[in-house]
Formats: C-alpha cells, structure tokens, sequence
C-alpha cells in the first residue's frame, strides 16, 4: 500500500531519489542507475538544470538537430529544434532547401500586442462603474509607472486599459482588459506585476469612491493573469512561385501538384478533424524551434489554436492558393515569445541557439519560427498529397526500431543499406534483425 509523503520538497536530491525508488519501482539500482546517468559530470551545469524546477531528480534529454537553408527575407538562417519525432528536421530541411532555390521564404509581422486581464465581479449600476473607471485610469496608469519605468526605457510598456462589459455572458463580471508591448521580452511577469497592481489599484479606489454604495465599493477581484491568446502579436510567413516550379517529384505535374496542395488546404480550413492534425504539423516546426529557444510551448500551442478557431470552427492556421500561374502558400499565426529573460541568458544551450539564429530580436524570431511552421507544413502536406507520409516516417522511424532492439553498429549498417531500396515496416525490420542474427 501506498502512503503519501508530507515534505518531499525538503529531501535532499539523493533523499528523494531513495523515496522514489524504494516506493514506485520494482528495481531500485536500476532506477537510480538510469537516473543517474542522466546527470551531468559538469556539477555546475547540473545544479543550473536542478533548480530550474523543484524535486529534480534528474534531466530529460531531448535531440537538438540543425535544419539548415532556410533563406527568410534574402537572409539565411540554420534553424536548430529540439524535438523528439523522427523526420521532423528532415521534412523542415527539405522544404527550406526547396524553397532556397524558388525565392525563399517572406514575412511581415502584422503585430506585437501582449494582453493581460483583471478579471472582477461587480453587483451595482454599469453607467456608475464606468464613470469610475474614466475617473481612475491615469491612477491604474501612475500607480503601476514604478514597474513600467525600465520597460518604457527599451521602449514597451502598457498600451492601453479598457473596462470590458462581460454581463451578458456571465452575470455581474466585467474585466479591465490590458494590452501591453514587451519588446524583446515574452513579458509574463511584466505584464502580471502591472495586472496585480492594477487590482489593487481598483479595489482601493472602488472603496474610497463617494458615488458608489456599500455593496459596489466591494467589488471582487477573481483574477489578474496575462492571457495566451495574442492575436494581435501576429506573424505572416509566405511562400510563393511560378506553378511549374513545383517539380518536387516525377510522379506528379506541377499543376497538379499546385491544385493538391490548395485541395488539402481547403479540407484543414472547413473540416475539424483534419485541421487539428494539420495544424499540429505545423506545430512540429514551431515547438521545436520554441523550446530551442527557451520559450513556453504551452503558451505558444495554446495562443496558436484558439487563434485557429478564431472564426468559431477550428480551422487551418495556412492557406494556399493558385492565381494564374502563381502558387502562393502561407501561414498566419499569433507568436508571443522573448529573447530576453526567462531561460534565454541561463540556458547554455537556449543561448548558443540564439547565437545560431544570429541573435535575433522577439520580432525576427517570432518570423523565423512562422517561417519552420509553414516549412513544416509544405513537407507534411506535399508528402500526404503525393507519396504519402508513411514512407518518409517509417525511414526515419527505423532507427528508432534498431534501437530499441539494441542493433550493433554493424547491423544498423547492414539494415539500413537494405531498406533504402525497401519499404520500412516494423515486421520487415525486425525479419532483417533475425536474419542477420541467426
Ligand atoms: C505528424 O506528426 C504530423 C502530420 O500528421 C501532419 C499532417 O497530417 O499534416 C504528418
């Protein structure tokens, strides 16, 4: 029988790793063995990875690799990724490769609003509460100026604050709803610090009000969180060229390739089910390039479907289409990250990425991961338009299999050689491991 543990946060590292062993698995050494091999010998950059959370016990690895060409405004870029799917830096280096050759890949940035809320429930007269808050905002503005001070010096700081109405989709709730500009900061904690003043702000002044009654002087804050959903921090990212440039493969012309690829498009854009996959393809580009860069995937997923639903039916994030003898593909996506603060400056890897990427500001960086997402899709949607996407996965995916039947090096050799005139499947690689083993 299990028991919980009271102050498991106060056990030394090895402590909890006892703890974890001793309860949760059969093979104690065996555990400690593997999360140990995990440290790293470098005590310094071990201590570093243990306090970016709590209860570390050890590190997760995830592969890095490098999609190079990809040629964004005339400017070329080596992209790096972290992510664990096979083929994903594969597909992203074929499509910058690609289009390298046909002009590259353009992007605009529509857009670099940050927003945040103060969320409230108020019992009293609408009209009253928005002459107080006509009356307060220069307070909520000066009293949260000691936060704003060294933001508005890099030349953000809070754009704007608006009383929302939110009555008739909740009774009494209303909200301050505040807009921000970060600059090179994905700007969380700014933007949280500037909220929570701006309830404290409210509350006091609601009490001291003279024209509110009792039961209105107590207004009740819920809530002041920034909000994910950003779609006015906006990135286009767009290819485009003449159709009988699609010469991608012999099996199929480029015009009809061109009318696939708008066809495939249009299905994602009317139909859910399709536009959720296809949108996670191009989230296989643009997390990898997000945690790479020490930004929030979580926040990025989050902001990026709730954008794609924007119009009240999930929909795709891309579009294509076909005028004359122009092919035109692009993505329009909301992108709220940094390249100052959080793990940027702490990470070694996080940073030598962003050296990579020629130390690019939010702005450049919201582009160059617009850019991996419509890369990542143009591979995804190409192969499923024509070869299907079994055959490009299951390659990748074999090494995967020969690991996990601990394939020596000459073996891999071996299996590897036969399956590129092949077709992968997971029976067939494993008939090949016998047949070598026998
Ligand atoms: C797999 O990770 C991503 C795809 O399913 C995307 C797509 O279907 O467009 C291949």
């Amino acid at each position: 029988m299990k028991k919980p543990i009271a102050g498991f946060s106060k056990l030394s590292k090895s402590e909890k790793i006892e703890w974890i062993a001793a309860n949760y698995t059969q093979n104690p050494q065996e555990l400690k063995k593997i999360l140990e091999s995990y440290w790293n010998s470098d005590s310094r950059l071990q201590q570093l990875h243990d306090e970016f959370i709590e209860n570390t016990i050890s590190n997760f690895y995830m592969p890095m690799g490098i999609a190079p060409n990809f040629l964004i405004n005339d400017r070329l870029y080596a992209i790096p990724m972290a992510i664990e799917e096979s083929s994903v830096v594969a597909a992203a280096s074929k499509a910058a490769k690609f289009w390298e050759g046909r002009g590259g890949f353009r992007t605009t940035v529509l857009g670099t609003e940050k927003v945040g809320q103060v969320h409230f429930m108020y019992h009293g007269s609408t009209s009253k509460l928005l002459d107080f808050f006509k009356n307060i905002k220069t307070t909520l503005l000066s009293e949260a100026e000691h936060l704003t001070q060294s933001m508005q010096k890099r030349g953000g700081g809070i754009k704007d604050i608006v009383l929302k109405d939110k009555t008739s989709e909740l009774p009494n709730y209303y909200q301050l709803h505040c807009t921000f500009e970060t600059q090179d900061a994905m700007g969380a904690n700014f933007i949280n610090s500037c909220l929570e003043q701006f309830a404290e702000t409210l509350k006091k002044e609601a009490l001291a009000h003279p024209y509110f009654s009792e039961q209105e002087k107590q207004l009740e804050v819920v809530m002041s969180i920034l909000s994910n959903y950003v779609p006015n921090c906006l990135v286009k990212a767009e290819v485009r060229c003449p159709i009988d440039q699609l010469n991608l493969t012999q099996d199929i012309s480029p015009r009809d390739f061109a009318e696939k690829m708008v066809r495939a498009v249009e299905i994602a854009k009317v139909e859910p089910y399709r536009a959720v996959t296809h949108n996670k393809g191009i989230m296989n580009g643009i997390d990898a390039v997000v945690l790479a860069t020490g930004n929030d995937f979580r926040a990025i997923e989050a902001g990026a479907h709730a954008y794609a639903a924007k119009d009240g039916t999930y929909s795709s994030l891309t579009h294509a289409k076909i005028e004359g003898d122009l092919f035109s593909f692009w993505i329009e996506i909301p992108l709220a990250v940094g390249t100052v603060g959080g793990l940027t400056k702490l990470h070694p890897l996080v940073k030598l990425n962003l050296e990579i990427l020629q130390q690019p500001s939010a702005v450049e960086l919201m582009q160059i991961m617009a850019v991996a997402g419509l890369a990542q899709n143009f591979a995804a949607v190409s192969s499923l338009v024509t070869t299907g996407i079994q055959k490009g996965h299951m390659k990748m995916h074999l090494m995967n299999i020969l690991n996990q039947h601990n394939a020596t090096d000459k073996e891999k050799e071996a299996i590897l050689a036969h399956f590129k005139t092949h077709t992968v499947t997971h029976r067939g690689v494993l008939n090949s491991l016998e047949n070598l083993r026998k």
